[in-house]
């Protein structure tokens, strides 16, 4: 067993996974998040939750180090995030990828280890087999030689989940990975990331279904431009916080809280 962790000197308590201070990030003069401060355990399926334009995915961006914050800093494991790009694997929201691209299953499994292959070798054997198991975790092996525009939209996202997964990285991001899926391969991959967390892996990921939030994810982070709760589902699935959150859209919520009452 490896870690990555160089723990002969470190006899400080592991670190969080994410610690997230005081973080605003704008775009055009315009805060998508304010003032956001969390700290996320390791060993965690944490599900970010909020409505649309919430800030859901610039927070994503955010701990992967892809946007600037005007304020604030987000730390991986302790460490500036600016210091350890490569160490967070992301799976992007599937509006935001070119399907048309060129370029075969097994290969995109493969790209989740071009951080580790020098620039003047090719793959060696040890990143093609990360590539196959992280295909035969997500049950894409069989298709490894296909074109990925030529898979439907579940088979890809398992692919791009593959790929997160090849990278070896202990913290994984993914956004909306539930989007447009059907409810088989909606288990097949929440199966994934439960097994990935059984494994040590943290996982923070976006997801907008109120009715099964609950249910999929050991911590809720619930956002809109601010945070407004992280911790156990039943403490952020909270009506009056919710409403709140999701102002004149909380029919559905309604019969979520209701629930529980009989
Ligand atoms: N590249 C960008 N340039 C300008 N504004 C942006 C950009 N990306 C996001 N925004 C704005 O920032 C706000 C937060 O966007 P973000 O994509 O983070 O929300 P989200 O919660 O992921 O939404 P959705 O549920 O629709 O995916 C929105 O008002 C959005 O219009
Ligand atoms: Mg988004």
């Amino acid at each position: 067993m490896t870690t990555d962790h160089p723990t002969a000197a470190n006899h400080k308590k592991r670190a969080n996974a994410i610690d997230v201070e005081h973080l605003t990030v704008s775009y055009h003069a315009r805060a998508a998040l304010l003032d956001v401060s969390v700290s996320i355990e390791p060993d965690q399926l944490v599900g970010v939750i909020g409505p649309n334009g919430a800030g859901k995915s610039t927070f994503i961006k955010a701990i992967l180090g892809f946007v600037k914050p005007d304020i604030g800093s987000v730390l991986i494991n302790g460490r500036n995030v600016q210091r350890v790009k490569g160490q967070v694997a992301y799976v992007p929201q599937r509006g935001s990828v070119d399907w048309d691209f060129p370029i075969t299953v097994q290969e995109v499994a493969l790209m989740g280890r071009y951080q580790k292959i020098p620039w003047y070798t090719s793959p060696r054997k040890r990143d093609r087999q990360a590539a196959v198991e992280a295909l035969e975790m997500v049950r894409m092996a069989d298709f490894a030689d296909r074109q990925i525009g030529e898979l439907s939209g579940g088979q890809q996202q398992r692919v791009f989940l593959a790929r997160a997964l090849a990278q070896g990285s202990e913290i994984l991001l993914l956004d909306e990975p539930f989007a447009g899926v059907d409810a088989a391969t909606e288990r097949a991959i929440l199966d994934v990331l439960g097994r990935a967390k059984e494994v040590g892996k943290t996982l923070v990921v976006v997801h907008h279904d109120l009715a099964t939030a609950g249910e999929y994810f050991d911590k809720l982070l619930l956002i809109k431009q601010r945070l407004y709760a992280y911790g156990p589902p039943e403490a952020v699935l909270e009506e009056e916080l919710l409403s709140k959150v999701y102002e004149g859209r909380l029919r559905i919520f309604s019969d979520l809280t209701k629930r529980g009452e009989g």
